[in-house]
């Protein structure tokens, strides 16, 4: 304009920011932190039986989070004895490992950054002598923003090697359940377990994390361990992380006493999510 005049002022408005998988995920972070079963985090509204409300626009990585962890965190906020997730990365066969135990790695990125997330979600990460042994893992939170608060190592027979990084790395507690004493492990707490019908009683085990705080627990494998678990009757969610692959041969996923008829099979309500090449099943086998 040419006329002299004082040019109106223009309000530019920038376009709200359409939330991403890493976004909601610090959402969801935000109301487990808070540990209530219901409440705000920004546009995100949690209702007390996990279902939620977003107010603004949203990804569908986003969705995916959202729907996986907030009735998570709405259900550890009201447990009253330790909830156990577990969660195993299997091919199409239902392998978790090759036979001399190798299984860097079967799943995707996406599907690696859920387990991630997972451990960041639960009080403690849980994995069997085996894992150890062979894996070397270090159980820790690294794909993701959060934290991990414990390791638990169930040996009961004292047979995982001391010189482990779940051991000797000092990057989170490590709690070493057995049910001998054994040698003592330096820089870790050992913590006896009964036996019960000639393995670990995971329900003492459980009585004694649940003591400690210990709401949500990630039961990460490997297969024996995770069917300790569910023939115990302990696990209330069930995530199977399935690959596009075929290995043919290996350490098997879950593996339940025998039964007869298809009818006694568990056929558990199910969910599914994508997660990049990964098909993630959640199973809910209890509350
Ligand atoms: N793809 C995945 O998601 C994934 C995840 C984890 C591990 N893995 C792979 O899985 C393999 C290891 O799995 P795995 O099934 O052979 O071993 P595992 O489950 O890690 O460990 C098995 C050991 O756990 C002990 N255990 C656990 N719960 C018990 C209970 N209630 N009572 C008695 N003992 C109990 C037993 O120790 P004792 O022998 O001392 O009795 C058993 O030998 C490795 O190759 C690893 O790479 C894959």
């Amino acid at each position: 304009m040419q006329d002299g005049s004082a040019p109106t002022p223009v309000t530019i408005r920038s376009a709200p920011r359409t939330i991403d998988g890493t976004d909601a995920w610090n959402l969801v972070r935000q109301l487990l932190a808070a540990g209530t079963p219901d409440g705000r985090a920004g546009p995100l509204a949690l209702a007390n039986d996990g279902g939620w409300q977003c107010a603004g626009k949203y990804t569908p990585e986003a969705e995916s989070v959202f729907e996986i962890f907030l009735p998570l965190v709405a259900a550890r906020a009201k447990a009253r004895r330790t909830m156990i997730v577990a969660l195993l990365g299997q091919s199409l066969d239902g392998r978790i490992a090759t036979l001399s135990g190798h299984s860097h790695y079967v799943n995707c990125d996406a599907a690696l950054l859920h387990l991630h997330r997972m451990r960041a979600l639960a009080d403690a990460v849980i994995v069997g002598a085996g894992t150890v042994a062979l894996d070397d893992p270090q159980l820790t939170v690294r794909r993701c923003e959060g934290t991990t608060r414990l390791r638990v190592v169930v040996d009961p027979d004292a047979r995982a090697p001391a010189d482990r990084k779940v051991f000797a790395d000092g990057r989170a507690p490590t709690l070493l359940a057995r049910c001998r004493s054994g040698d003592p492990v330096a820089g870790t707490e050992t913590m006896l377990v009964p036996r019960k019908d000639d393995a670990m009683d995971l329900d003492a085990l459980l009585d004694r994390l649940y003591a400690r705080g210990v709401r949500l627990a990630l039961v990460e494998g490997g297969g024996r361990t995770v069917s300790h678990f569910m023939t115990t009757g302990r696990v209330d969610r069930l995530q199977l992380a399935v690959a596009p692959m075929v290995i043919g041969s290996g350490r098997p996923s879950i593996a339940l006493p025998p039964i007869e008829r298809l009818d006694d099979a568990l056929r558990p309500p199910t969910r599914r999510f994508a997660l990049g090449a990964d098909t993630l099943f959640e199973c809910r086998l209890g509350d």
